[in-house]
């Protein structure tokens, strides 16, 4: 028998999966300590005894909060039951998948790890950030919301933006159920001062004019990558729209988007907030009946 834990930053998301899984959810609250420590609080954890326990969490900012809040989940859980599923739809520190500069922690290593003292039956996430990423994660499951993301475009006729090559598989997953052709960006960000930096005169910006375009990534953080890409292109194209799994918002990146020249920002709930258009729960349903 199987019940779900609702992670507080995900609690929404946690009630649509048991709904539609036909399973129980479970709260959990918490509180914070004067000294920023946190004390998570499961009141019907007896319901949890010798069940398996799908706790949905995902570890958006402030995302050290979020992962020691499921790592003491994890913890009290796991004293009533050695079944545990993590369900982790937005996984943090998956883009620090590689030494980018020397002496550099490759962080997803270590984070598995950490998941890993807790013996999960199952980690499930959602548009990971890399395959690199997910190669640290051990009895993981990466999920795609693309199709779902798609679906929301459906009908248009528009040219798939990838705001780099690393994003150029999800651009061209997403534009094959648009029938879209895709145009990846000749963008880089330097390492040291993070700036983003994209060359303008490269000719496969003559792709965009006059079209509608979607600007496709794995997630929005700052908003700095779909910032910069939409100054390059905005000139030339009709309307552009962007679209990604996760959307962080961070520092106001929404209104920043907006006044960028962007008409809409569509997200998933991964990640719950004002950009959240499109649901996930039926995916996770799907995943955690298997
Ligand atoms: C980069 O590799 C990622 O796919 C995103 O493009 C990036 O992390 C988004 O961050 P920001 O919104 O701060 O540019």
């Amino acid at each position: 028998m199987s019940i779900i834990v609702a992670g507080p930053p995900s609690k929404m998301l946690a009630y649509s999966t048991a709904k539609l899984s036909s399973l129980e959810c479970i709260d959990v609250s918490t509180k914070r300590f004067p000294d920023g420590e946190i004390k998570i609080t499961i009141d019907d954890a007896s319901k949890l005894e010798d069940k398996h326990v799908i706790i949905i969490h995902s570890t958006n900012p402030p995302v050290n909060d979020n992962l020691i809040q499921l790592l003491l989940i994890l913890g009290k859980v796991r004293e009533h039951t050695s079944k545990i599923t993590i369900v982790i739809p937005y996984l943090s520190y998956a883009r620090q998948d590689r030494e980018f500069l020397k002496g550099e922690s490759v962080s997803i290593n270590h984070i598995s790890n950490i998941l890993d003292v807790f013996l999960p039956r199952r980690i499930i996430t959602i548009d990971i950030h890399s395959q690199l990423a997910l190669s640290y994660l051990r009895r993981c499951v990466n999920l795609t919301a693309v199709p779902l993301l798609a679906e929301w475009f459906k009908g248009k006729d528009v040219i798939v933006v990838s705001p780099d090559i690393g994003g150029r598989e999800r651009a061209e997953l997403f534009a094959s159920f648009l029938k879209s052709k895709v145009v990846v960006l000749p963008k880089y960000r330097d390492r040291v001062t993070g700036e983003v930096k994209i060359d303008e005169d490269s000719s496969i910006l003559n792709e965009v004019e006059g079209r509608e375009v979607i600007i496709v990534d794995d997630m929005i953080s700052t908003g700095a990558s779909i910032i910069k890409a939409s100054s390059v292109i905005k000139n030339r194209c009709k309307e552009i729209y962007t679209t990604c799994t996760h959307a962080l918002l961070l520092n106001n990146a929404y209104e920043k988007i907006i006044d960028a020249g962007v008409r809409d920002i569509i997200a998933t709930n991964t990640i719950e907030n004002i950009a959240s258009k499109v649901d996930v729960s039926p995916l996770i349903s799907n995943a955690i009946k298997e």
